[in-house]
């Protein structure tokens, strides 16, 4: 009798939809299903821990990535695409996977970690990089919809609390995406550009 109500607090207390605590909110993927990388993603907000580049990123209309497909279980590229000021830049990047940690292919992770972070938005990828040698985290969450249900975003704005960053910039759903890259137009990226 005693366990039988124990169970029935232990389920009534679960429905009252306390607040998740944030090493559920910041835990990292258990495992990252390459097939939910498939195919492009426009950025729906971000965060950064430093304020010059916090405003920096603001200025962007919108994002993409486009994950390829053509991957083996440890190295998979992606390309972007940001929209500043009326002009499309592409980059793109080499990754190499363990578990949900990644680097950037040439660049030591002790520089550069990263990682995806679980979401409970179902297609949507949550990416968090830190730049080590000076702390600075970022933190973007990227969804195949251009706009996230107010839940799902109410998440993403836990998870931004729970690191101490500043509230999220959210992107203009309205603003057109930059086109599919061409060859031509992907540019190898620099250490500078991954911010
Ligand atoms: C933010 O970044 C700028 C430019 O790199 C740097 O000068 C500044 O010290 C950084 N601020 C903090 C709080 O780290
Ligand atoms: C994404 O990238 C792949 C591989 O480069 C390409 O075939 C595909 O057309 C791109 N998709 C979109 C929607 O950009
Ligand atoms: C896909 O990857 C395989 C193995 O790395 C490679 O042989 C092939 O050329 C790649 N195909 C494309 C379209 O990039
Ligand atoms: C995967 O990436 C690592 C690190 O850059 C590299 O050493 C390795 O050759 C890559 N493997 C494949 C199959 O491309
Ligand atoms: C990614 O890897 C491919 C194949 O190894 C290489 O041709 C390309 O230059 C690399 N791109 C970047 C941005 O490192």
């Amino acid at each position: 009798m005693f366990f039988v109500a124990v169970a029935l607090l232990c389920s009534a207390s679960v429905s009252w939809s306390a607040p998740v605590p944030c090493e559920e909110l910041l835990r990292p993927l258990d495992r990252l299903h390459l097939h939910r990388l498939e195919g492009r993603f426009a950025l729906i907000a971000g965060s950064l821990s430093n304020l010059t580049y916090l405003e920096k990123f603001k200025q962007r209309d919108s994002a993409t990535i486009n994950f390829s497909s053509n991957t083996s279980d440890a190295n998979i590229s992606y390309t972007s695409t940001i929209l500043l000021h009326d002009e499309c830049l592409y980059h793109s990047y080499n990754i190499s996977l363990q578990g949900s940690s990644f680097t950037f292919d040439g660049t030591d992770k002790s520089i550069l970690s990263a990682n995806y972070v679980h979401t409970s938005c179902p297609d949507c990828v949550l990416m968090r990089m830190i730049v080590e040698s000076v702390k600075r985290q970022h933190l973007y969450l990227f969804s195949k919809r251009r706009e996230v249900e107010q839940k799902e975003m109410e998440e993403f704005k836990a998870q931004v609390a729970c690191l101490n960053m500043p509230a999220p910039a959210v992107m203009d759903p309205t603003k057109e995406l930059c086109p599919e890259e061409t060859a031509a137009q992907t540019e190898e990226t620099t250490e500078e550009q991954k911010d």
